[in-house]
C-alpha cells in the first residue's frame, strides 16, 4: 500500500509575522503590547485566515536595537506585558488553531544582560569567555579587522579591563561565544523554557552568524563590492568569509534540531533560520545532510536579490526547486521588519501579482504585519527616526517598514486612541489603508489577500502540490502550473501595465478560481486568454 505523506503544519500553512511594537497599543503609552496582539487573534485567523504568526522580540531589552539586544532570554519585557500575558497568547492563539513561533537572539546579547555585566567585569570571571574578549595587537590596533554590519569597526574597548570585545551589530549587542559549552547549554535551556511554555517554533535570529572562524582571522576584501547584499557603508567591502558561517555551525543546529525533535511527539515544533545567503548550494545546507539541522532556512531571493520580473524570477524559483534537497520544504518570503515595503519595492499595483506569486509558489509563506493592507514605506522626518542602523549608516533605515498597524481610520488607526503619541507617527495614509475601510471595499488588497489564503487553504494543489513552469516566459508574463489529488491549477501572472497573451501553452477550458482584481469568475478558453494591465489569474484546468 502506498504510504500517505502527512503535511505538517509548517508546511501547509501560512506564516504572518507581527512587530509587537507596532501591532496593537492595548494600555495607551503608544507601543504595542502582547495583550493587544491577543485582541487581534481574531483578525489574524478569522478575518485574515493565516496559520502561524511569529512574533519578533518581546523579551526584557534596553530597546538600543528594538528588543534584538535581549537582557533576559526567559522573560518578557515590561513594555510588552508580562510572562502571564505571554501563557494567555499561547492559550488564546492555539483555542484558534494558530501556532506561534517566537524570535530567537543567538548571536548577541544586550550589553545589560547579566552574563555580560559579569563577563566584562574582570579578566577572570567565570563568564569573561562567555563573550569575545581580545587584546589589541601588540602595535595597538584592534584584534581583527571585523566590522560592524551597523556601522564601524566590529570591536570596542572596555577601560576597565583594558581589552576590546566583539560585536558584529552595535555596541550595545556583544556577540555570544557559542564554542564555550556554558554558553550552548545556556541558550539550549532558553529554548527549553519556551517549548515548555508551549511555543511551537522559533525564528532564529542572523543564525549563521553564531560561528565564527576559531582564530578570528582578518576577512579578505570584497573584490565584487557592487553584488554585495548590503551596499551601503564600509561593511560590503570584506568578504564575510570568517565572522560568521563557520562550518561548524552545523553542528549546533543538529543539536537545536535533536532538543526540537524531542519536544515534538505530540506538537511538532520548528525552526527558521535568518540565513542571507544566495548561493543556494550553501543555503540548502542548513536543511542538514540528513534534514537533520534546521526545518527551513528563510529564503530571501525577493528580497534585495530578484529583479520585479518574469524572467529573473522563474529562474530563481527553478533554482530553489532545484537546490531544495528531496524531503525538505521550501519556503518564500518578500518583506519582514528589516526591509523597504513591498507596495515600495514592486508598485502600488504590482503588489497584487506579488501577493498571488507568494501565495502560489510551492513552499511556506511568510508574510509581514501591514503588507496584506498594501502599505507603502512610510518617510519619517529625520528628528523622529529612531532605527540605530539607520542613523548610522544613511540609507539603511527601517523605521519606514515599522510604522503601527492601520486598523481604522481613527486618529492613530486603531492602533493607540486619539492623543497618545506612537512610537513612529502613523503613516499619513491611514484614513484609506486600513482594515476597517479595505474589508467593506470587495477590491481591496486586503481582500485579495484573504481570498488568497483562503484558496491556498482549501486547495491542495497550492498548499501542498507539485510545481512546474508552463509556457513561454516572456518579459511580460509568467506561467506555473500546480497539481496535487488530480487537480490541476494554473497561476498566470503579467507584469505589465499593459493586455498581453500569457503565452501558457495550455489548452481547453479554465475555471477562473481568483483574479487579483477580484472581479471575474467563469470558464475561459485558454488558448485565448487575455491578463489586463497588473493582472494575475488562478484557474482550475479542467480534467
Ligand atoms: C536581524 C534582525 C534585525 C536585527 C539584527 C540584529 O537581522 O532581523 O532586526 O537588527 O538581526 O539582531
Amino acid at each position: 500500500m502506498k504510504k500517505e505523506t502527512t503535511y505538517l503544519w509548517w508546511q501547509t500553512g501560512v506564516v504572518y509575522q507581527i512587530y509587537p511594537r507596532s501591532y496593537q497599543d492595548s494600555n495607551q503609552d503608544g507601543l504595542g503590547d502582547l495583550a493587544g496582539i491577543i485582541q487581534r487573534l481574531d483578525y489574524l485567523s478569522g478575518t485574515l485566515g493565516v496559520d502561524a504568526i511569529w512574533l519578533s522580540p518581546f523579551y526584557p531589552s534596553p530597546m538600543a536595537d528594538f528588543g534584538y539586544d535581549v537582557a533576559d532570554y526567559e522573560n518578557v519585557d515590561p513594555m510588552f506585558g508580562s510572562l502571564e500575558d505571554f501563557d494567555r497568547l499561547v492559550a488564546e492563539a492555539h483555542r484558534r488553531n494558530l501556532r506561534l513561533i517566537i524570535d530567537f537572539v543567538p548571536n548577541h546579547t544586550s550589553d545589560q544582560h547579566p552574563w555580560f555585566l559579569e563577563s566584562r567585569s574582570s579578566r577572570d570571571n567565570p563568564k569573561r569567555d562567555w563573550y569575545f574578549w581580545r587584546d589589541a595587537k601588540p602595535d595597538g590596533s584592534l584584534p581583527n579587522n571585523w566590522l560592524s554590519l551597523f556601522g564601524g569597526k566590529a570591536w570596542e574597548y572596555d577601560e576597565k579591563t583594558r581589552q576590546y570585545y566583539l560585536h558584529i551589530f552595535l555596541k550595545e549587542q556583544p556577540d555570544l561565544n557559542w564554542r564555550n559549552p556554558e554558553v550552548k547549554a545556556a541558550m539550549l535551556g532558553a529554548l527549553r523554557f519556551w517549548m515548555e511554555r508551549g511555543v511551537d517554533g522559533f525564528r532564529l535570529d542572523v543564525a549563521h552568524f553564531i560561528m565564527k572562524d576559531p582564530e578570528l582571522r582578518d576577512n579578505p576584501p570584497n573584490p565584487d563590492i557592487a553584488n554585495a547584499e548590503f551596499t551601503a557603508g564600509e561593511y560590503p567591502s570584506q568578504l564575510h568569509i570568517h565572522d560568521i558561517a563557520h562550518p561548524d555551525v552545523h553542528k549546533v543546529f543538529r543539536e537545536i534540531r535533536q532538543l526540537l525533535d524531542s519536544y515534538s511527539q505530540d506538537q511538532p515544533r520548528y525552526s527558521v533560520g535568518e540565513i542571507h545567503l544566495f548561493d543556494w548550494k550553501e543555503w540548502a545546507k542548513y536543511y542538514g545532510e540528513k534534514l537533520d539541522e534546521l526545518h527551513m532556512p528563510f529564503n530571501f531571493a525577493f528580497i534585495r536579490r530578484t529583479p520585479w520580473n518574469p524572467k529573473a524570477i522563474r529562474a530563481v524559483v527553478e533554482e530553489i526547486e532545484k537546490a531544495v534537497p528531496p524531503g525538505a520544504w521550501p519556503n518564500y518570503v518578500m518583506g519582514n521588519h528589516d526591509e523597504p515595503r513591498l507596495a515600495s519595492r514592486f508598485g502600488k499595483e504590482q503588489v497584487r501579482v506579488a501577493a498571488m506569486l507568494l501565495l502560489t509558489l510551492r513552499g511556506t509563506p511568510t508574510l509581514y504585519q501591514g503588507d496584506e493592507l498594501g502599505m507603502e514605506n512610510v518617510e519619517i522626518p529625520l528628528d523622529k527616526q529612531k532605527d540605530p542602523f539607520g542613523l548610522r549608516v544613511p540609507g539603511s533605515g527601517r523605521d519606514l517598514c515599522r510604522t503601527p498597524m492601520q486598523w481604522t481610520g481613527a486618529e492613530n488607526a486603531g492602533f493607540s486612541s486619539a492623543g497618545v503619541e506612537t512610537w513612529l507617527p502613523v503613516s499619513p495614509k491611514y484614513k484609506a489603508e486600513n482594515v476597517a475601510v479595505e474589508l467593506q471595499d470587495p477590491s481591496s488588497v486586503l481582500n485579495l489577500y484573504r481570498r488568497l489564503l483562503a484558496l491556498r487553504k482549501t486547495t491542495p494543489a497550492l498548499n501542498r502540490g507539485s510545481y512546474r513552469t508552463t509556457g513561454e516566459t516572456t518579459d511580460e508574463c509568467l506561467s506555473f502550473i500546480r497539481e496535487a489529488e488530480g487537480r490541476t491549477i494554473l497561476i498566470t501572472l503579467n507584469f505589465t501595465g499593459k493586455e498581453v497573451l500569457p503565452h501558457t501553452a495550455m489548452s481547453g477550458k479554465g475555471d477562473i478560481l481568483l483574479s487579483t482584481r477580484l472581479d471575474l469568475t467563469g470558464t475561459v478558453s485558454l488558448n485565448t486568454l487575455a491578463l489586463r494591465p497588473h493582472e494575475g489569474l488562478i484557474l482550475e484546468l479542467e480534467a
